[in-house]
């Protein structure tokens, strides 16, 4: 059988995102995210959150992918607890296929077990597209699980998934 062609791994470099990588921000989310709702206009606005950490990858000082992590109390049941959210991780269309995303999801998880080291972050949790087989085999290989129960739908109309892992120190 023929061996199934692949493009070279991706060399990234991972920064912190400021307020200079909206434009950025906003024409990937609008690639990538156009059909889950209006992520084009709302994740500029998590980039300059203060309690959202965004990370550019950078190919040659071309920014070609970012993660959004937020951070929140697990709730009333896990008063003393956090949770970490991928809020956001995307590459754009150009880069894909070539491990960016890899990159950017393996730092992620490292970020939330960073921040564990100063407050007790139990897991990292993120919402995933039903359709995007893609997303899910990526997170299911980064060793998250499906979060059972019903999580609502985007406004684009697919029903949302949510899964989690748990952050080791
Ligand atoms: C999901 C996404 C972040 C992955 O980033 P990427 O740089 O394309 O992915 P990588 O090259 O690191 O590949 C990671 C895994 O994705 C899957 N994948 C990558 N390219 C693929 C393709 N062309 N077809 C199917 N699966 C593919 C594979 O499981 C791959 O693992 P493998 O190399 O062991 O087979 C990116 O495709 C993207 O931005 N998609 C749109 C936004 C999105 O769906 N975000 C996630 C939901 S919030």
């Amino acid at each position: 059988m023929k061996e199934k062609w692949r493009e070279p791994m991706a060399m990234v470099r991972i920064r912190r995102g400021s307020a200079a990588d909206a434009a950025f921000v906003r024409e990937v989310a609008e690639q990538v995210f156009g059909e889950l709702g209006d992520y084009g206009r709302i994740l500029p606005t998590w980039l300059v959150h203060d309690g959202v950490l965004t990370h550019l990858a950078e190919e040659e000082g071309v920014a070609v992918g970012y993660t959004m992590l937020g951070f929140y109390s697990a709730g009333p049941t896990r008063p003393n607890e956090y949770v970490a959210d991928l809020l956001a991780i995307a590459v754009a269309p150009r880069a894909q296929g070539r491990g960016v995303g890899k990159q950017l999801l393996d730092h992620a998880i490292g970020q939330a077990a960073l921040a564990r080291r100063r407050m007790p972050v139990a897991e990292l949790r993120l919402s995933v597209a039903e359709p995007n087989g893609r997303a899910r085999r990526l997170f299911e290989q980064f060793g998250f699980q499906f979060v059972d129960g019903e999580h609502g739908r985007y406004d684009g109309g697919q029903r949302a998934l949510h899964m989690a892992r748990p952050v080791k120190p």
